[in-house]
């Protein structure tokens, strides 16, 4: 029976302040983290058995899925000190994964396809691994794939190892989605205890040796990596869930049956609400923002382009745009956060921010909010 792992032990520096006690593979996408988001998609494949390779913040999930029994799965995970690299992480769920094909996945990515269809092409390939593909206007932030006209690849290039000359950077190619189906004969290219990158130091050579085999995917797909691409990653997935519910329901927005809202406000789509919000009278929400549970939203306030975690109290006459708001933060009256189209406002987990504050994002960089912090003075 194909089992599944999935990578979750990265850093997400580049989620800094949100991952410093969050892993960035239990980041909220549409109010779910994306990993678990994965491992139904795994578990609708026929999947039972997930290992989840953890290193960094190994408890924060171990204490959220536990043995997997809540999600009708059987969870297991690995013991990673520091993080071994790809492939060394997988190397350590060998014995899980010895006896048959199993899917990889990169923790960080949402998608929507059919992971059945795609075992289906990996058998008939033959090869030791398939890569799920995807063409890309910009490549170079990814892992590049250079294939031939049988689905066949020829070269595998990290992000690290392609450099194009400047007037071809922008040309699309395919990419590493960072899913695969892989055969437990890569075990014996893994040396054991040894940090190893599978992009850099395995696929290049499985390339070379012909095993390797592209899988072009449709349907959704982001890597959350960066705080824009979080926020966008739940822009695309809300929308994504909306389609299909819209078939049924003529739905435009994802808005908990527990949700109040009181008198006139104003709701912009598409827009998530989860359970036991209250959002007051004269506000305005959206479009394209995803409100968690337990959220309260005082008279009003404005919210757009935003996400806003679980149990967060936001005040009277505050506006917030392109920004990202974690859980338990306590945002005072007439306070602005503004993001832009490239750079947002972040802050992280219990922030307080103080009446009349302005927090206003340079278009260079994103403006973060450290845990705990209070907000006396407006930034910009
Ligand atoms: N256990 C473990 N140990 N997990 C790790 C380690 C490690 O040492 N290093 C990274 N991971 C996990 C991360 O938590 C993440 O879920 C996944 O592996 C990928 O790491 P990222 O740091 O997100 O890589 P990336 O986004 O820059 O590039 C990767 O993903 C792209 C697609 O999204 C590469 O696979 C690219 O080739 C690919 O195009
Ligand atoms: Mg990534």
């Amino acid at each position: 029976m194909t089992k599944g792992i999935i990578l979750s032990g990265g850093w997400g520096t580049r989620l800094r302040p949100l991952t410093c006690f969050t892993p960035k593979t239990l980041m909220p996408v549409v109010n779910k983290p994306v990993i678990e988001r994965q491992m139904m998609l795994l578990k609708e494949a026929g999947v039972k058995e997930i290992v989840l390779a953890v290193s960094v913040l190994a408890d924060a999930l171990k204490s959220y899925f536990k043995d997997g029994s809540k999600l009708g799965l059987k969870v297991h995970y690995t013991d990673e000190k520091h993080p071994m690299g790809t492939a060394g992480a997988i190397k350590l769920a060998e014995s899980y994964l010895k006896n048959d094909n199993f899917f990889m996945l990169n923790g960080d990515v949402i998608l929507n396809f059919d992971f059945k269809e795609m075992l289906t092409k990996h058998e008939k390939y033959g090869g030791i691994g398939t890569i799920a593909s995807r063409i890309i206007e910009d490549p170079t932030r990814y892992g590049v794939l250079i294939v031939d006209g049988s689905e066949k690849i020829l070269k595998f290039l990290e992000k690290s190892e392609y450099n194009p000359p400047a007037e071809e950077r922008a040309r699309p190619m395919p990419i590493n989605a960072g899913i695969y189906i892989l055969e437990p004969e890569i075990f014996s290219y893994i040396e054991p205890k040894k940090k190893i990158s599978i992009e850099l130091e395995i696929f290049p050579k499985l390339a070379k040796e012909k095993k390797l085999y592209q899988y072009p995917i449709s349907g959704i797909w982001k890597d959350i990596g960066q705080p824009l691409e979080l926020l966008e990653g739940n822009i695309l997935l809300m929308k994504d869930i909306l389609k299909s519910v819209n078939l049924k329901e003529h739905k435009d927005n994802l808005i908990d049956a527990s949700a109040k809202l009181e008198g006139r406000v104003l709701i912009y789509p598409p827009v998530t609400i989860g359970a036991n919000t209250v959002i007051r009278n004269n506000c305005i929400i959206g479009p394209n923002t995803v409100i968690g549970d337990n959220v309260y939203i005082d008279e009003n306030s404005e919210i757009k382009e935003s996400l806003i975690y679980k149990d967060v109290y936001v005040s009277k006459n505050v506006r917030v745009e392109k920004s990202i708001i974690s859980d338990n933060c306590l945002i005072r009256d007439d306070v602005l956060l503004q993001g832009n189209e490239q750079k947002l406002v972040i802050l992280a987990s219990f922030v307080e921010v103080l009446k009349n504050i302005k927090i206003i994002a340079p278009t260079t960089t994103d403006l973060s909010i450290c845990h705990h912090e209070v907000v006396k003075e407006s930034i910009s």
